[in-house]
């Protein structure tokens, strides 16, 4: 009898907790948010975002991601930033190529908006950063805890979001592969490239009595890294960071060899799956460097969604100096059928 009393009562039980679920997938289901989605590769910069020509388009109807984990997190994005990285994926000239459709986009701030059961770092209305591989040019995202950063109180949430991928990429390449210290040389092949640089940093050295650059910070490659190998000095480091001209830069290992350089390949991202603690680290210093205004991040140009193809034509025509933000607009576009 009390055995059968069990049964019904779990059977009752399990299907109301059924029900229970099935009512959430219906209203997860049901809510849509509006989100950048990429459905074929091209340049989103060529035509109005949203065009039959355009590789991206502003979908108003893309399913609010569910918690995906115990200890996901779900974000209601505030501002996301736009990297080199996003419009080379758009492209399809990134060294990781997504399976369309997708969502670019990886650095962003937040509101968190819900909490999986076993989220012990995080409240619903908790202000947070962080980045993803994709997903970030959208209403909501999905992290999960460990992933996940509180913004001090005294931070901008937009200059929150600029800083995850630049700010992270040039901090762990020169405090945590460099080991730059004070005293040290450091020299950026962007800046190298403006006329007349090269010529007085060697004047520079000259006058000071210094035997070189300590270390070269390479975003750019192409000629400017066989440029900028002219000043560096015996035992420097160069820190290959990307390929912004668009060209791959040799780097002659006999050169390396004759003049004992370290080159250190970097890829940030990376670090998140292999030395995740390193990222997250070097995310923290930064949002305290934030909070205590000893870093300052410029934001040079901020869009909506529906304006992609001018946000990364900012990128591409070198006409950003500082950060492109994407800012969300969740008054008017989110909405839900329940
Ligand atoms: N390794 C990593 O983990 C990692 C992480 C982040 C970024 N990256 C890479 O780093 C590069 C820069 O990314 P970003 O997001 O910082 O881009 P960004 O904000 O657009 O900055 C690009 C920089 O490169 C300069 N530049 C572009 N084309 C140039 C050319 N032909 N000659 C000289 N200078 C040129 C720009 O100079 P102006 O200001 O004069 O236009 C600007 O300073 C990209 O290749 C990106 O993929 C790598």
């Amino acid at each position: 009898m009390y055995t059968i009393d069990i049964s019904i009562k779990s059977i009752a039980e399990t299907r109301e907790k059924k029900l229970e679920r099935e009512s959430v997938c219906v209203c997860v289901r049901r809510a849509k948010m509006e989100a950048l989605v990429c459905r074929k590769l091209g340049d989103p910069t060529a035509t109005e975002t949203g065009s039959p020509e355009s590789p991206v388009e502003v979908s108003k109807s893309y399913p609010i991601p569910p918690l995906s984990s115990d200890t996901a997190v779900r974000v209601r994005v505030i501002a996301t930033s736009l990297n080199y990285a996003n419009y080379l994926q758009i492209l399809g000239k990134y060294q990781e190529k997504p399976v369309l459709p997708f969502i670019p986009g990886s650095d962003y701030s937040g509101i968190v908006d819900a909490i999986g059961p076993a989220v012990t770092k995080f409240r619903v209305g908790d202000r947070v950063c962080s980045f993803a591989a994709l997903g970030s040019f959208a209403q909501f995202i999905i992290a999960d805890q460990s992933r996940m950063f509180l913004v001090p109180e005294r931070c901008d949430m937009v200059a929150a979001a600029a800083l995850p991928v630049a700010f992270g990429t040039s901090h762990v390449a020169l405090v945590h592969r460099a080991r730059l210290t004070s005293g040290q040389f450091l020299a950026s092949s962007p800046i190298l490239s403006f006329e007349n640089v090269i010529s007085s940093v060697k004047e520079f050295i000259k006058t000071r009595k210094l035997k070189g650059v300590d270390v070269l910070y390479d975003p750019v490659g192409g000629k400017l890294t066989k440029e900028s190998m002219k000043v560096l000095k015996w035992g420097a480091q160069i820190l290959v960071i990307g390929f912004a001209s668009g060209e791959v830069p040799v780097i002659p290992v006999n050169i390396a060899l004759v003049k004992n350089w370290t080159v250190h390949g970097l890829y940030w991202g990376s670090y998140g799956i292999h030395q995740p603690s390193v990222l997250e680290d070097s995310i923290r210093e930064l949002l305290s460097w934030l909070a205590r205004g000893l870093i300052t991040i410029h934001i040079s140009h901020t869009y909506s969604l529906s304006q992609a193809n001018l946000a990364f034509g900012a990128i591409k025509d070198r006409k950003a100096i500082g950060k492109v933000m994407i800012a969300l607009d969740h008054k008017t576009s989110m909405f839900s059928k329940l």
